[in-house]
């Protein structure tokens, strides 16, 4: 999915100057690296955590790492020739200022393009979806990218292959910065020092509490949800190269063992 997303970049020529944004632990930079030198890589993260586990990859060596929010990047207007980010703009509380701002960081001619998830279609996934994380529509993506200035929009759907082809699981959405719009000189965003006021409150604390609650729960149904899709894709992954066979890690394998554990557990309470 990320391959077939990044060719909307249009990466030919490994000198472009290209910004990562919510490059997290550096997977989808791993996918830049076989188009650009590292050294004209710049990640950008909100967590320090994530960059610091990016830096640990001995083939991202080269990179600069910058600690810094997708609403307000820490870099000059009209600096790179690329901007990209893969999987970020879901956790974005705004994400046309993000756009915004990935408008402002690339030069005249530049190219961003934005890889997110699409709201689910069937109802109970897209509750679920819903609940603990922002999933956005097809049109909200086409018209933030225009709003914040983009043209020569290119739009491309993926999908994992254990979803159904016709299925619109994710987006990949790249525009043009017109040649003749350069952005304002800003060596650092002008909101940096905006005052946020948090609301506070019996009922605010109430409210908090039922999101977090109600959102980690609909957030944990995705690992049986996501195990079980696994599970019936094994048949299927012959066909698809051995690198991009989809594969358990550590966490999902334990995981599995917990919920086959508490699905045995039951059976034996049913049965004796
Ligand atoms: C699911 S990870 C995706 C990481 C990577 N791009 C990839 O494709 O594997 C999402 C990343 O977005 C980062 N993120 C979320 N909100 C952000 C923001 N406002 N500014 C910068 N990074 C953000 C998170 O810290 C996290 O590392």
């Amino acid at each position: 999915m990320r391959d077939e997303c990044q060719e909307l970049a249009a990466f030919k020529d490994r000198n472009l100057s290209v910004v990562d944004v919510g490059s997290g632990t550096g997977f989808n930079t791993e996918g830049i690296i076989r188009y650009v030198d590292p050294k004209n890589i710049t990640c950008i993260d909100q967590s320090p955590h994530q960059i610091a586990r990016a830096r640990t990859k001995s083939n991202l060596t080269g990179c600069t790492f910058i600690i810094g929010d997708a609403e307000n990047l820490p870099v000059k207007s009209n600096s790179f020739d690329r901007y990209i980010s893969a999987g970020s703009i879901e956790y974005w509380p705004d994400p046309l200022q993000g756009l915004k701002e990935a408008f402002r960081v690339i030069k005249p001619g530049g190219i961003a393009l934005m890889i997110g998830p699409l709201e689910p279609q069937g109802w109970l996934t897209r509750l679920l979806a819903t609940t603990w994380m922002l999933f956005p529509k097809d049109e909200e993506y086409r018209q933030w990218m225009k709003e914040a200035g983009f043209t020569d929009l290119q739009i491309r759907y993926t999908s994992p292959h254990w979803v159904s082809t016709t299925t619109k699981y994710g987006i990949a959405i790249s525009g043009k910065k017109p040649n003749d719009i350069p952005s304002p000189e800003l060596t650092a965003p002008a909101s940096t020092n905006v005052e946020v006021k948090e609301k506070t409150g019996f009922l605010r604390t109430l409210l908090l509490i039922w999101r977090v609650t109600i959102g980690s729960f609909a957030g944990f149904l995705f690992i049986p949800i996501a195990l079980l899709g696994y599970l019936f894709s094994i048949g299927k992954q012959k066909n698809i190269p051995a690198e991009y066979r989809e594969r358990l890690n550590g966490y999902q394998v334990f995981a599995l063992v917990i919920i086959l554990g508490i699905i045995a557990f039951v059976l034996w309470s049913i049965i004796t």
